[in-house]
C-alpha cells in the first residue's frame, strides 16, 4: 500500500517536472534513449586528454565561447566553406584543435550506439565537464536536452564576447545579458586556472600600459619581469603561455590566490581583485576552494543554460561541423 502511494508521488512528480515543458533541461536526459552516453565520452574524452593536455582548457573556452554566442547550441562547431561562421570569427584563437576534435570524436562513438539521438551541443556540455574533472575540478551531474541550433554566422561574434581589456563593469553587463551574476562570472573566470594565451592579449599590461607608466602598475614585478621574457616585443604571434603561472594544469583555487598576488594575466582578471565590489569575492574563492568549487558548478550549470534550444525547435546534427540541410 505504502509502495503504491510513493509510486504515484512519484509518478505525480514526474509529470510536473516535464510539465515544466520546453525550454527545461534536464540531468538523465538520455537515460532511455541512449543510457550509456556519459561513459562512451568518458572513455573518449580520456583518450584524448592522454594524447594532450590542451584537450582540457580548448574544450572549455569552446563550450563557454558556444554559449555566449547564439546560446549553448553547437553553433561554435560549424565549419563553413565560406570562413564566415562562429568559429572564423577574429576571437576564434586557439579555439581550432583539440576542442573541436573532442567533440567528433565523441559524436563519433556515440553514434555508433545510438545514431542521431544525442546533439553536439549536449557533447560539447559533457566534453566541457568532464575535462574540469580530469584537471582536478569539481565533479558535477550536467543537465542536458539541448537541440542544436541551425545559425552560425563569424558576424553574430562581435560583442558577444568579453574582453581581456575589460574593467568589472563591462564584464558584468557582458554576463548579465547572459542572466549570469556577478558571483557567477567571477567563479567562471576560474577557468583561467588551466589553458594558454597568446602574448599579443596582454602585450599592452607590460609594454604600453600608458605614456608615463609603461607597465601596469597592477603587475606584481617579478611576474611582469616573467612574462616580458616570455613575450619579448615582436615575439611569435604563435607563442602562447601558462594563464595560470603556479598550477598551469590543474583545475583549482591557485588562480584566486594569483589574483591576490597580483599576477593576474589579463586586465579582466586582475580587476576581479582590484575592484572593491568583486574583491570580497575573490577572497573567499583564494582562501576556501570548497566555496570556489559550489560556486563554480551553480554559475556553469546556469552557463550551459543560456539560449538554449529545446522540444522541437534546432535539430539533432548529424555531424557536428555542419546544419543536417
Ligand atoms: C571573464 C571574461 C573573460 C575574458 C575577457 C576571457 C578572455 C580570454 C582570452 C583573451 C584568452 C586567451 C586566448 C588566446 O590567446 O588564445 C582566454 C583563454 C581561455 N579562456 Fe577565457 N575569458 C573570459 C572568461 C572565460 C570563461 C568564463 C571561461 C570558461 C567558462 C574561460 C575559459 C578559458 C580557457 C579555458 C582559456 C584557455 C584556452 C586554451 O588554452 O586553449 N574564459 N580567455
Ligand atoms: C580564425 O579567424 C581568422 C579570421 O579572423 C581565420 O583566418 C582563421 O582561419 C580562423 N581560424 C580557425 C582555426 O578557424
Ligand atoms: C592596447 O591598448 C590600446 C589603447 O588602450 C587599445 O586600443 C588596444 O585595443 C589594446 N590592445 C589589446 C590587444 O588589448
Ligand atoms: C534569461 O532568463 C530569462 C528568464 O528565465 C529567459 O527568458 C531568457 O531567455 C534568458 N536569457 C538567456 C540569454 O538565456
Amino acid at each position: 500500500m505504502e509502495k503504491l502511494y510513493f509510486r504515484s508521488l512519484y509518478l505525480l512528480i514526474i509529470l510536473i517536472l516535464s510539465g515544466r515543458g520546453e525550454g527545461q533541461l534536464v540531468q538523465n536526459f538520455y537515460s532511455s534513449t541512449c543510457p550509456n552516453v556519459e561513459n562512451i565520452f568518458r572513455q573518449v574524452v580520456l583518450t584524448k586528454v592522454k594524447q594532450t593536455f590542451v584537450t582540457i582548457p580548448a574544450t572549455i573556452r569552446l563550450f563557454f565561447h558556444d554559449c555566449f554566442v547564439e546560446g549553448c547550441d553547437g553553433s561554435v562547431l560549424i565549419a563553413s566553406p565560406n570562413s564566415d561562421a562562429e568559429k572564423d570569427a577574429p576571437d576564434n584563437l586557439s579555439l581550432a584543435g583539440d576542442g573541436f576534435d573532442t567533440v567528433v570524436k565523441a559524436k563519433q562513438a556515440v553514434e555508433a550506439q545510438c545514431p542521431g539521438v544525442v546533439s553536439c551541443s549536449d557533447i560539447l556540455a559533457i566534453a566541457a565537464r568532464d575535462v574540469v574533472l580530469q584537471a582536478g575540478g569539481p565533479a558535477y551531474n550536467v543537465e542536458l536536452g539541448r537541440r542544436d541550433g541551425t545559425i552560425s554566422k563569424a558576424s553574430r561574434v562581435a560583442g558577444n564576447l568579453p574582453e581581456p581589456t575589460f574593467d568589472l563593469t563591462q564584464l558584468n553587463t557582458i554576463f548579465a545579458k547572459n542572466n549570469l551574476s556577478q558571483t557567477d562570472m567571477i567563479a567562471l573566470s576560474g577557468c583561467h586556472t588551466v589553458g594558454f594565451s597568446h602574448c599579443s592579449r596582454f602585450a599592452n599590461r607590460t609594454y604600453s600600459f600608458s605614456p608615463s607608466n609603461p607597465v601596469d602598475p597592477t603587475l606584481d614585478p617579478a611576474y611582469a619581469q616573467q612574462l616580458m621574457q616570455e613575450c619579448p616585443q615582436n615575439v611569435d604571434p604563435q607563442i602562447a603561455i601558462n594563464m595560470d603561472p603556479v598550477t598551469p594544469q590543474v583545475f583549482d583555487n591557485v588562480y584566486f590566490q594569483n589574483l591576490v598576488a597580483r599576477k593576474g594575466l589579463f586586465t579582466s582578471d586582475q580587476v576581479l581583485f582590484e575592484d572593491p565590489a568583486s574583491q570580497p569575492t575573490v577572497l573567499d574563492f583564494a582562501r576556501n576552494p570548497g566555496d570556489f568549487n559550489r560556486a563554480f558548478i551553480t554559475a556553469i550549470t546556469k552557463l550551459g543554460r543560456v539560449g538554449v534550444k529545446t522540444g522541437n525547435q534546432g535539430e539533432i546534427r548529424r555531424d557536428c561541423s555542419a546544419f543536417n540541410s
